[in-house]
């Protein structure tokens, strides 16, 4: 059975681990606004996948999670007609974790090249969270059956993942779950909605590497909380070849660079790279970094400062993340109550 026969029901998760950027905003945070209109949506802090590679202290975990939250807040996610909450707040990720843990093959985490990019060169000291991550990704996915789940460019691999986990529950709880009365597939099978010029924002000093909230130097990413001046001057000085830009989308090939500017500029101004090159083709980049300084400024500033405000009203934050957890949690305890009938749990 298709995921067809599945209400449709967006979920996607931000970890909060500091220094929002740019490609958070373009490749997954616009993308969760847009979606309202059309689907029911649950927007997660996923601070439980936070703690995978370092403990944050206490404090600076817990402003990373508001600081999530106020960024989904100030870009437009509606708390009152969707769900925003931490994943802490709601058990079920963490108790369907577990199952999965026991449904994943380590072969296939094996495969996760994000494993592999995180850990380094020594494997052996990373945590055994860090290792069964996708495992908990899939359940927050499942726990709510989502159907749509809205992603940059480098989860990819996780949503085949949460596939196939899908996969197999579903075939080897078959006669289970069809004597628990339930009809067809229990779970969908998640589908990443990876679309648009942004799925891979690139760092601004190294178009071969994706921007990212641990890159050291500052000046790879555009932080959603910079100020004007700051994001005037990471533009300026983003890296660039010598060349005019071209006129066609073609022309971007082998310049990866360029094109990652341009997919900004589209992404930031909705429309597509060609239209983009239809204004600035032949024209140098000493025209066309001040113009999309300015747009990413008139588009970053309004939110940054709605950020702020927000982050000085913690208890209104905390509100809203206990509001939308007791939400999630009427979703996701029926589905995860007929999990542990699957399995043969007493409850
Ligand atoms: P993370 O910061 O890893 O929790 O990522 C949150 C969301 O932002 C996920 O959907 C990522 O795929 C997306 N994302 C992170 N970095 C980038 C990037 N450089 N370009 C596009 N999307 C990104
Ligand atoms: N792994 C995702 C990231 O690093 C965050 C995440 C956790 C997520 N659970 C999720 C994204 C579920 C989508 C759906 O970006």
């Amino acid at each position: 059975m298709s995921h067809t026969s599945f209400e449709q029901r967006v979920f996607s998760g931000v970890q909060p681990t500091g220094n929002l950027h740019l490609g958070n905003y373009l490749g997954a945070i616009v993308k969760f606004v847009a979606l309202q209109e059309t689907h029911n949506c649950l927007y997660c802090v996923v601070d439980q996948h936070a703690i995978t590679a370092d403990i944050q202290p206490p404090n600076v975990l817990k402003n990373n999670i508001r600081e999530v939250t106020a960024a989904f807040l100030a870009a437009g996610v509606d708390p009152k007609n969707h769900i925003v909450f931490n994943q802490s707040q709601v058990s079920e990720h963490a108790e369907l974790a577990w199952v999965f843990n026991c449904i994943a093959r380590i072969g296939w985490l094996n495969r996760m090249t994000q494993f592999k990019d995180k850990a380094g060169k020594n494997k052996e000291n990373a945590s055994v969270g860090l290792f069964s991550y996708p495992n908990l990704m899939a359940a927050d996915i499942l726990a709510y059956k989502a159907t749509h789940v809205p992603v940059g460019d480098d989860q990819k691999q996780h949503l085949e993942l949460a596939r196939d986990i899908a996969t197999k529950f579903n075939q080897d709880l078959a006669e289970a779950i069809r004597s628990c009365g339930h009809e067809g597939d229990f779970f969908p099978l998640p589908e990443p909605l990876i679309q648009g010029s942004a799925t891979r924002v690139m760092s601004l000093r190294d178009g071969s590497k994706k921007m990212s909230k641990s890159d050291p130097s500052d000046l790879s990413r555009i932080n959603l909380l910079d100020d004007a001046d700051t994001i005037m001057k990471k533009m300026r000085k983003a890296k660039t070849d010598a060349e005019a830009l071209p006129s066609g989308v073609d022309g971007l090939q082998g310049r990866a660079e360029a094109d990652n500017l341009v997919g900004i500029f589209a992404a930031l101004s909705n429309i597509s790279k060609q239209s983009v090159l239809n204004d600035f083709g032949g024209k140098q980049f000493s025209d066309f970094k001040p113009a999309l300084a300015e747009l990413a400024v008139t588009t970053l500033s309004p939110i940054a400062c709605e950020m702020k405000r927000l982050m000085n009203e913690p208890d209104y934050i905390d509100d809203i993340l206990r509001d939308g957890a007791h939400k999630a949690k009427t979703i996701a305890r029926p589905i995860m109550d007929d999990i542990k009938d699957i399995l043969g749990f007493i409850r």
